[in-house]
């Protein structure tokens, strides 16, 4: 199968704009079986208040730009996973969805937040989602299990954990990292310790909305289960690259001949 992701420099508030400025840079590339797109990727990043927050959020799955990613998945019968912020019942989410031809199949609400998102945001109150989507190719068709995760989820070991043991075969990760190296680094080894593919849609730019300037680190990247970095992009150009993988490779979890990664696990002794 095709997975890609898509690596832009947002400008805060542009919603149209951004979201056209992700369909050119996905125009360059056909049959893709699935898309990864950053965090917060239409409203941008650095809010000031919770009052813009709530301006630019939208509600999952009736909002524009849910709709109009179904709409596009329809045209190209691709998928994607975005971040989007949302609004529900009076309360703001940093969420993330994947949707399809068929419409929208996960909707994930991050739960780890970082910095001031705990400002901006409500802590995420879904658990980690793992769908499948159909994939054709010369063997015919069959199905891929995706997995989700935001951003800062990436220094929580059990974000990852949880998502492969749910089945995940690739873990989607919408970000808008700004340490640098961190998340670059923690998500080659998140798909190492899984054996699963993870594909990381960074950005890159600076917002500077308030005395704290945030850079964004770029450096967006696809890990495939033995940590080998498939492709990645610098840390200051809008980029998108797609690459074909093998997703069975991650339903083999065995190290060696005697270390199946999960069967070995010792849950009896964690967590006491
Ligand atoms: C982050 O979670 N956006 C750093």
């Amino acid at each position: 199968m095709r997975v890609g992701y898509v690596q832009t420099a947002p400008r805060f508030g542009e919603v149209e704009r951004n979201l056209c400025r992700v369909q050119a840079l996905m125009s360059i590339h056909e049959k893709v079986d699935l898309w990864v797109l950053p965090e917060l990727f239409v409203s941008g990043y650095q809010f000031v208040s919770r009052a813009e927050v709530k301006e630019l959020a939208e509600t999952i799955p009736d909002g524009p730009t849910t709709q109009q990613l179904i709409r596009l998945a329809q045209q190209q019968n691709s998928h994607i996973v975005a971040g989007i912020a949302e609004k529900k019942g009076g309360y703001e989410y940093n969420a993330a969805i994947l949707v399809g031809p068929a419409g929208l199949l996960s909707h994930y609400r991050k739960l780890h937040l970082f910095a001031e998102e705990k400002e901006w945001f409500s802590p995420g109150n879904t658990p980690f989602p793992v769908s499948s989507i159909p994939v054709t190719d010369s063997l015919g068709k069959s199905f891929v299990k995706i997995g989700i995760m935001i951003c800062f989820d990436h220094l929580f070991p059990e974000a990852a954990r949880t998502l492969a043991i749910r089945g995940a075969e690739i873990i989607a990760h919408p970000a808008n990292l700004v340490i640098p190296g961190y998340g670059q680094l923690t998500m080659k080894v998140r798909a190492m310790e899984n054996r699963v593919f993870t594909v990381t849609a960074n950005r890159i730019g600076t917002e500077a909305r308030t005395e704290k300037r945030l850079h964004f680190t770029g450096e967006s990247q696809i890990i495939s289960p033995c940590g080998d970095l498939l492709v990645s992009s610098a840390n200051d150009i809008e980029d998108v690259q797609v690459v074909e993988i093998d997703p069975a490779l991650a339903r083999n979890k065995m190290l060696t001949l005697n270390n199946d990664l999960f069967a070995d696990r010792r849950p009896e002794f964690y967590f006491h």
